[in-house]
Order: structure tokens, then sequence, then C-alpha cells
């Protein structure tokens, strides 16, 4: 099966859509048309993302929490996350192809910055994502100057779970929400061609997607986004047990599927996996002569 795979999964078999380039995005949202962005951790999850259709992918630090089991992102390193872009880059989606920047790995200094941020466009990325306000701008600048395409992110930024004092909608008070404006005008300022706003009240969302020229991507931010993104596994119902108030989950994922897998341990056990359609057969020639082989005495 797993042979079988690596032919489903060649990206060069599968029907293409144009390429989903930064002035498309742009355009969609001078257009009024609203961005459909969405996470992607490994091949399958690329390509159902892609094949669903989706304008952005965005392999994000949420691999963390989401898949390897850790309690927020502030763990997941560049290694991690290269190996998952590498794996989603791969299926050469025709969605545009995000990397986010992990805890630390813009943090330290522009020039590291950098070679973490084009190692992602090396990889196959065509955008990078990174979390923060005016303290990002100069981190933000030097990126944009070497021609790589940023992202900005504000409002409820996981990696600062532990300054937020916990994963909290930001941006409730007048100060706050007034930061949050200015925040997402300098990163534009400094060149983000689009900034992605967290854990928002909707009227501070609707605010800042007025005041800015560049597309807004939302989550938990309302509907008056440019766009918006949710995580993969929310959509699909993957992650058990109950989902934060802003997800829509479109299917019972786990439960879909931990039934599949009960069904056919059940089959398993009780013989009637595999059946005939699932074994090969052995051409009478061979059965011949298994037949006539005897124990060497
Ligand atoms: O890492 C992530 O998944 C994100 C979300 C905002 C989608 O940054």
């Amino acid at each position: 099966m797993s042979h079988q795979n690596e032919a489903q999964n060649a990206a060069s078999e599968r029907p293409r859509r144009p390429r989903v380039t930064i002035p498309e995005l742009l355009k969609m949202a001078a257009e009024g048309r609203p961005i459909a962005m969405t996470t992607a951790y490994d091949a399958v999850t690329a390509r159902l993302a892609d094949e669903a259709g989706v304008d952005v992918i965005l392999v994000g630090d949420s691999v963390g929490n989401v898949c390897l089991g850790f309690e927020n992102t502030l763990p997941v390193t560049m290694a991690m996350m290269n190996h998952h872009l590498e794996a989603v880059a791969r299926m050469k989606p025709s969605a545009l192809l995000m990397g986010d920047l992990p805890f630390l790995s813009y943090h330290l200094g522009v020039d590291e910055a950098i070679r973490n941020a084009g190692g992602f466009l090396q990889r196959g990325a065509a955008a990078v994502k990174l979390e923060g306000g005016a303290r990002r701008l100069p981190v933000v600048k030097a990126l944009v100057e070497a021609e790589i395409p940023v992202m900005g992110h504000l409002g409820l930024t996981p990696q600062s779970v532990h300054a937020m004092g916990g994963f909290k909608v930001q941006g409730r008070d007048g100060e706050a929400a007034v930061r949050i404006l200015e925040d997402a005008l300098a990163l534009q300022e400094a060149g983000c061609f689009s900034i992605l706003l967290e854990g928002v009240p909707a009227d501070l969302a609707k605010r800042v997607t007025e005041v800015l020229s560049v597309p807004t991507i939302g989550i938990g931010a309302g509907p008056h986004c440019s766009g918006q993104v949710l995580v993969l596994h929310d959509i699909l119902g993957l992650v058990p047990g109950p989902s934060p108030k802003f997800v829509r989950q479109y299917a019972n994922g786990f439960g879909l599927l931990r039934s599949a897998v009960e069904r056919w341990s059940e089959d398993v056990r009780t013989g009637a996996f595999p059946g005939p359609a699932e074994s090969y057969n052995l051409p009478e020639s061979a059965q011949a002569a298994l037949d006539a082989w005897k124990p060497r005495t």
C-alpha cells in the first residue's frame, strides 16, 4: 500500500489549477473576493487542502500542538518546521505555500531571521508569517528587503502565550485595540503584504481591515476580514474534545476515522480481513511447484 501511495501522491499526476500568487491574493482582496487559508503539515493534508481549492496553505507552527503533542507552539524548532514544510512542498500545491516562522527563529537578529525565512523559500514556500507588532519592524523590513514576502500576525499571538497570561482574546480595551490598529499600520508600512488577525473582537478587525490597504486574514476575528484561516484539523474535527468558539467543524473526523479503524480491527479479529479481494493469487504453475515440494529429511 505504501508503494501505491507513492504513485498516488506524485504531484505531477494530479489535476492542476493556476498557482496562487501574492498579486492574485491582493487582487482578490481588492475585488472583495474572500481568501480561504488553512494549514497543512504533511503530504496528505497538503493534498487535501489543495484539492479542496484553498488559496493559501500555511505550514503553521501549530504543528506543535496539533500533530506533535506539545502543549503550545513554543517548543517548535526550525528543523521541525523545515521537515513539515518540505513534505507539503513535495505535493507542489497550487495554493500559495507559506511557512510559519517558529519561536526564536526571528528574535535573535535579522541575519538569522533572513537565513531561516529564506530557507523556507528555498524549500518551496512563497511567503513567511511571523508574530508581533512594533518590535518586529526591523526584522520585517530586513526580510522584505531580502525579497521575502511577509505576513504579519497580530492579536492573540500564540508564541506570546506566557506574556499574554494564556490564550485570551486581545484588543478588548481601547488602548489595546488602538495598539493593534497602529501595529497593523506599521507592519503594512514595513512591507507586510497581509496581516493575520487572531482572537480579536470583530469590530476591531473590521476597523483594521477598513484602514489597511493590504488584506487581513482572520481567525477568531469575525466576518469582516479580507479572508479567513482555520487549522485544517479543526475544520475536519480531528482534534477530540471541545473546540474554541471561533471554530466551525465541517466533519466529525475523529469519530469517523476512529470507527473505521475499529471496524478494521474487528474484521482482523473475526478473520473477515483480508478477504479474496485484498489477497494476491498464486499462479497455477507455482501452486503445482508448492504442492510437489517435500520437506528435506
Ligand atoms: O500556526 C498556525 O496554525 C497559525 C494559525 C493562525 C492558523 O498561525
